[in-house]
């Protein structure tokens, strides 16, 4: 059985003083959950501080990108060891809006991915179509290069600590989720190809999330799907609230 992995991204948001109180709400409300595995991933600047208010309660930390080196002279850049090296268990690669507003290609996501599995990190690779490539008919195809693209390489040994993120770029912040069905369509896709490359005991194993306008009201529809492994939350992960509603989806 797979555990579902709920995880808010709290993309560019949030001081100092807000991410120390969201962490600290989110330990009183999900502490020691057990259904699902919880996981909040704040800017690189707030790690730390959230790391110090979620330790013991079992909710994971995780950051929102890294770079492909291990150290050296890279201006501006994180590394996977760094990340590993201050408690962060993942790291979110390739989201659409480093795909598309920073310009990340293929290349870059697979490098990132490949270092961060080797510093230990569990990569969360993020796959899906813009609005035009759906209209166009090649959601497959987008989402086939993304796949095989973003983990080439990668032994199946490693494929195992990888999860993957479904969300297509149409449905990030628009208030539009993907139907249950439509969502559940590209993760048996996805399972698929994770299967032809990894092999089909590895695959069944690999979790596979939902993610673009999750919120409490739909979160159980699209996890009643046999193949929704879990949510990759943007704008509701950022009120303890929703997040905590979104988490619990199984009550
Ligand atoms: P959203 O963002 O929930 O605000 O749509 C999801 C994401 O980009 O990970």
């Amino acid at each position: 059985m797979r555990r579902p992995l709920m995880a808010g991204n709290w993309k560019m948001n949030n001081n100092l003083a807000s991410a120390r109180k969201l962490a600290a709400d989110l330990v009183q409300a999900l502490g020691g959950v057990e259904q699902v595995e919880v996981l909040l991933c704040p800017t690189f600047v707030h790690l730390q501080a959230v790391m110090e208010q979620i330790k013991n309660s079992g909710i994971a930390l995780g950051a929102q990108n890294c770079y492909c080196e291990a150290g050296g002279a890279y201006t501006g850049e994180v590394s996977a060891a760094m990340l590993a090296d201050i408690g962060c268990k993942y790291v979110i690669i390739g989201h659409s809006e480093r795909r598309h507003v920073i310009g990340e290609d293929d290349g870059l996501i697979n490098r990132k991915v490949l270092s961060a599995l080797a510093e230990g990190l569990r990569p969360i690779l993020c796959v899906g179509e813009t609005l035009q490539e759906r209209e166009d008919g090649v959601t497959e195809k987008v989402v086939t290069r993304h796949i095989t693209g973003g983990l080439a390489g990668v032994s199946p040994e490693d494929g195992r600590r990888v999860t993957i993120a479904y969300e297509p770029v149409w449905a990030i912040g628009t208030g539009m989720t993907a139907t249950p069905g439509q969502a559940n369509d590209v993760h048996a896709l996805i399972r698929g190809l994770l299967s032809e490359g990894f092999g089909p005991e590895v695959a069944a194993e690999m979790r596979i999330q939902y993610g673009g306008s999750v919120k409490p009201d739909n979160v159980k529809g699209l996890m009643d799907q046999p193949e929704i492994d879990g949510a990759l939350v943007g704008g509701a992960s950022l009120k303890a609230e929703s997040f905590e509603k979104i988490v619990k989806y199984y009550e």
